[in-house]
């Protein structure tokens, strides 16, 4: 149902309206246009635009999708190349072949391809010179890093069913596996997989703490992804624009899409009745009340990013234990220093502070960035790093521009993935933190999906909601 034809209110209906949340609302002395949903869901990413898809075509419910930022896809980027029209993903790259991932694109008559994935010499950078460092330690041969991680893939498989698609079944004290609680430096130990670093490091660049407990590392290197890499099955859109599926869900969805939009206030006060929610659109300011049997939080659930939501005791405490920051940024660095072919890693952190590598991604002169950090910085701080550290490594002459050119490097795009993520002790998980986090799964009608939820990646989050969405839907 398109939210125009709804929009309709009467007085009827403002007699169920929280009088308080009403009275906010209407503040300037217009009453509001009132919606009636079946599901209001916050966040237009991965998880939400999956969700809306299949709450309205698949199971006939009417739906809200609510996003703030102007387009869907969440932590997808898409730039394009100005002198080629060529597409340039800087966010997410490839899927993974699981569950229903690729019946999703075909829904939209989206063709698929063996991943397109750009095989690349890395040179290794000491960031304290922006010299070649030529005493590395060879990595392991292809075969040793296969054979490890067939045998982690071994080790962990037996777990999958309290893990995947999400932990619903995931125990709590000494009934979770010893194994995953270990840090993860000795879990690698205990089995010998040392060898499988290079392809664990492709995956999570260098956002694992090897003092991290294993199962957040099974968590986004689980068994589905290892699968990827053993058979290689990981897929592409054709053409590689990882925009297509997010634009082509927007156009179907039309008006049941707010975009440049956030819920500003809710009243959620009478669980089993409903919520009570004032949209907003960030740029017109224009607001709409919608009235919604369900709502389903598809985005980030932090105390902050969730306040306009009214968190009680429950909600905060839960959010506030779990859960650390990480400032992710992802770019393009238009460079003529590095050549075809080639990748640039860091030997360890640039200013002990934040590290970030450039990657080969297929197109000559343009590099994709990912960039972590400790520390807050802003899109002009990042990239203002980048550049010097491009500058030093041109000084240091280890990467020449190609013969008679100037050295030159811009980034032409930035993104900002920063969030929040799992960040509980060993002690938290075994006093509950999984059942703490999923107790509150419809609690006040409100139900979660999204990456810090479950393993998180894109096919996983979409087979995630599948295990969500019935249980959103009983009694409605
Ligand atoms: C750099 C990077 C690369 C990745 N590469 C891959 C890959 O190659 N393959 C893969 O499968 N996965 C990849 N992932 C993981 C994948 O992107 C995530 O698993 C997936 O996006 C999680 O979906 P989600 O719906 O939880 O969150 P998101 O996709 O982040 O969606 C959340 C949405 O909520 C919106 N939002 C947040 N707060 C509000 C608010 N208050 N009001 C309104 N809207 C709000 C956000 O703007 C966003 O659109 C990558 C992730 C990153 C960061
Ligand atoms: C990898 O190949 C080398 C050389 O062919 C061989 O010596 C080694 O045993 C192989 N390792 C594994 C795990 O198969
Ligand atoms: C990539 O997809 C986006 C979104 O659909 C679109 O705007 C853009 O034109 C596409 N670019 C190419 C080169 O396909
Ligand atoms: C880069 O890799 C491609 C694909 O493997 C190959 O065809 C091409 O010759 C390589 N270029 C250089 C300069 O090595
Ligand atoms: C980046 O995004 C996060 C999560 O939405 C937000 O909290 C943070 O303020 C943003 N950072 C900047 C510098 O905009
Ligand atoms: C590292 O930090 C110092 C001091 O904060 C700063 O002067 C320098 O420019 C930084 N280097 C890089 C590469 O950002």
């Amino acid at each position: 149902m398109a939210i125009s034809k709804s929009w309709a209110w009467s007085w009827s209906l403002i007699s169920f309206l929280n009088l308080a949340l009403f009275r906010v609302a209407a503040a300037g002395g217009h009453p509001l246009p009132i919606v009636h949903k079946d599901v209001v869901i916050l966040g237009g990413g991965a998880s939400g635009t999956y969700a809306a898809i299949r709450l309205r075509e698949d199971y006939g419910k009417s739906v809200l999708l609510v996003e703030m930022e102007a387009v869907l896809g969440g932590h997808v980027n898409t730039y394009i190349i100005p002198e080629t029209g060529e597409a340039f993903n800087y966010g997410v790259q490839s899927y993974i072949d699981y569950k229903g991932a690729k019946a999703f694109f075909q829904s939209f008559g989206i063709p698929l391809q063996p991943n397109v994935l750009f095989s690349s010499n890395t040179v290794l950078i000491d960031p304290s010179t922006g010299g070649i460092v030529t005493n590395a330690p060879a990595p392991p041969p292809l075969n040793e890093s296969i054979a490890a991680l067939q045998k982690y893939h071994d080790v962990i498989a037996p777990w999958d069913d309290i893990q995947l698609p999400g932990y619903w079944n995931f125990p709590r004290g000494n009934q979770i596996p010893a194994d995953l609680l270990l840090p993860f430096a000795d879990f690698v130990k205990k089995y010998g997989l040392e060898a499988m670093a290079p392809i664990l490091n492709i995956v999570s660049g260098q956002s694992i703490s090897t003092t991290d407990p294993t199962m957040f590392v099974v968590r986004n290197f689980g068994t589905p992804v290892v699968e990827g890499f053993l058979q290689n099955t990981f897929f592409d859109p054709v053409p590689f624009n990882n925009s297509l599926l997010y634009e082509a869900a927007g156009r179907l969805l039309g008006a049941d899409v707010a975009l440049t939009s956030t819920i500003v206030q809710a009243d959620r006060s009478n669980p089993g009745g409903g919520v009570r929610l004032v949209v907003e659109n960030l740029q017109t300011l224009a607001r709409t009340v919608v009235v919604a049997k369900r709502l389903l939080v598809a985005s980030p659930p932090s105390v902050e990013n969730l306040a306009s939501l009214g968190l009680d005791a429950q909600e905060k405490t839960v959010f506030r234990r779990s859960f650390t920051f990480l400032t992710v940024y992802t770019a393009t660095l238009k460079t003529n220093l590095i050549p075809e072919n080639t990748s640039v890693a860091f030997t360890g952190l640039i200013n002990s502070t934040y590290s970030f590598s450039l990657t080969w991604n297929g197109v000559l002169g343009y590099f994709w960035v990912i960039f972590f950090s400790e520390v807050l910085l802003s899109k002009a701080e990042t990239s203002q790093v980048i550049l010097t550290e491009m500058a030093a490594l041109s000084q240091s002459g280890a990467l020449p521009p190609p013969m008679g050119e100037t050295p030159n490097s811009e980034v032409v795009s930035i993104s900002n993935h920063s969030q929040v993520t799992w960040g509980p002790s060993v002690q938290q998980i075994k006093d509950g933190f999984v059942q703490d986090l999923y107790a509150l799964q419809g609690h006040r009608d409100t139900w979660y999906t999204g990456g810090l939820w479950c393993p998180d990646y894109s096919s996983n989050v979409w087979a995630f909601t599948d295990t969500v969405l019935p249980k959103l839907l009983r009694g409605i």
